[in-house]
């Protein structure tokens, strides 16, 4: 005798079928569990229980905070595993290697998958001029010339206080130093808190600039193994910083580059707690902690900070332009060193600028502007991950990013990707190949790809033609 099938099995076939017939499109949220459970008379559990059946059958997949979305193509293609790291710190040495293969994937005629940029047709370009602008005629002063004793403009202090609201905050602002980029902000902070010769710990696989910064100030890198989803892993940091040998911790904690893992708030907790109590200064960059795909922003482990012990480095190259070059660092009880390494490196910075971003960020235009920014980021990098999925071998296992606009793909073991660059390069694409991302080498089969623009037929070609290098 046929049995009824079950109620949530009904909508479970029902929505199926929906994105079996195309109604439903990759990428595509379904209605809400409230809104499916009052239209079709059912209860929560039983809406959930659905979405679940078809989680399992690979159809849909649930983002944090945000609901559920039709899945790319990609169904089957696991994410890249958790690698053991080295025991030891070791000394860093990428730079060479990384300018060289910058320089290459920025030649023209090549897809741009090598740099994290983004598009520029994404950037609120033309606001910006009318700042830039308006504020060189309103406020001619600020080109009378800078201050050593007062380099941050207090209209950009008062901004970025009022944005760390959003951070678990507010944080004071006597914590700010204003710097030229993330990339300044995180110099200063290791400088501030090491020597030539200490030992910091760095997620694997780690963004490569980090590594470059560790290389110039003559520091080892221990590498702490990270997982694609969680981040470091907390365990890890905790056995490593037994012993007193780890004078810090350089990580991004949000959407962090090139993994796209955004810590849980608990792991963020504990490694707060942890590094406070065994004095290791904690270096957060959360460049991409504004640009997630998840409902809510996810806080900084500065929200967890109870000791001042931990710096948080951040700029807008991301969300609004590279070319502003302004970061900022909260640098907690390391302010004194941190401003007084500012003055030595560069300064003040560029007041003008300061001064459009406050503007920028007071009109209430940047939240308007990230609301969008966001959406463009998740599918882009959802349709570079569906590319992949359709054009590189099978074994190729990629990440699930929840944040920024990068992915990391891991591919069968005997693929070398430093060999695959040239003939890559040759063919008219650029990647960062993955042994730049581990002082240890440890990545030699990945390959990082930006998903800083939206897919086009060149962009889907350039993932073909990278594919068949690899042997798809
Ligand atoms: C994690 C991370 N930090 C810092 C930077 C550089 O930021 P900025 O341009 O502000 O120096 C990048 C750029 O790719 C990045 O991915």
């Amino acid at each position: 005798m046929e049995t009824e099938p079950l109620r949530y099995q009904r909508l479970a076939e029902d929505l199926g079928g929906l994105i079996a017939s195309g109604a439903l499109r990759p990428g595509e949220r379904l209605p809400s569990v409230r809104r499916l459970a009052s239209d079709r008379r059912l209860s929560v559990s039983t809406v959930v229980q659905a979405l679940r059946s078809l989680e399992d059958r690979g159809l849909v997949e649930a983002r944090p905070q945000s609901g559920f979305f039709v899945r790319h193509a990609t169904a089957g293609r696991g994410e890249p595993r958790v690698r053991s790291t080295p025991e030891k710190a070791v000394p860093v040495d990428v730079s060479q290697r990384l300018v060289r293969i910058l320089q290459a994937g920025a030649q023209p005629g090549v897809a741009p998958l090598a740099a994290a940029l983004p598009a520029p047709g994404l950037l609120p370009l033309a606001g910006l001029q009318r700042l830039y602008a308006g504020v060189a005629r309103r406020h001619p002063r600020l080109l009378e010339g800078g201050s050593h004793i007062h380099m941050d403009e207090p209209a950009l202090v008062r901004q970025l206080v009022r944005l760390s609201l959003g951070w678990g905050g507010p944080l004071a602002a006597e914590e700010f130093v204003v710097t030229n980029s993330c990339t300044e902000a995180l110099g200063l902070c290791l400088r501030a808190v090491t020597q030539p010769g200490d030992t910091v710990a760095v997620e694997s696989p780690a963004y490569y600039l980090m590594l470059q910064l560790l290389e110039t100030l003559g520091l080892k890198a221990l590498e702490i193994p990270t997982d694609p989803r969680t981040g470091i892993s907390v365990e890890a940091l905790d056995l490593a910083t037994r012993g007193g040998r780890v004078a810090a911790c350089l990580l991004v904690p949000n959407a962090s580059n090139p993994l796209g893992s955004v810590m849980p708030d608990e792991h963020k907790r504990r490694l707060a707690r942890l590094t406070a109590e065994r004095g290791v200064a904690v270096i957060e960059d959360d460049l991409y902690g504004d640009l997630h795909f998840g409902r809510t922003r996810p806080w900084p482990i500065k929200a967890f900070d109870v000791a001042g012990n931990v710096m948080l480095c951040s700029s807008f190259s991301k969300s609004l332009s590279p070319a502003l070059r302004i970061g900022f660092v909260a640098a907690g009880r390391y302010r004194p060193q941190i401003a007084l390494q500012k003055t030595l490196t560069s300064g003040g910075t560029n007041p003008i600028t300061q001064h459009v971003l406050a503007e920028y960020l007071e009109s209430g235009a940047y939240d308007r502007h990230l609301r969008g920014l966001r959406r463009c980021y998740e599918n882009q990098v959802d349709a570079l991950r569906a590319a992949v999925a359709r054009h590189f071998p099978a074994a190729t296992r990629f990440t699930q990013p929840q944040g920024g606009f990068v992915l990391w793909v891991e591919l069968p073991e005997e693929i070398d990707t430093t060999a695959l660059y040239e003939r890559a390069i040759a063919a008219g694409v650029a990647f960062v190949p993955g042994e730049l991302f581990s002082p240890s080498g440890i990545y030699r089969n990945c390959l990082r790809l930006n998903g800083g623009n939206p897919m086009t037929a060149e962009i889907e070609d350039a993932v073909r033609r990278l594919g068949a290098l690899v042997g798809g």
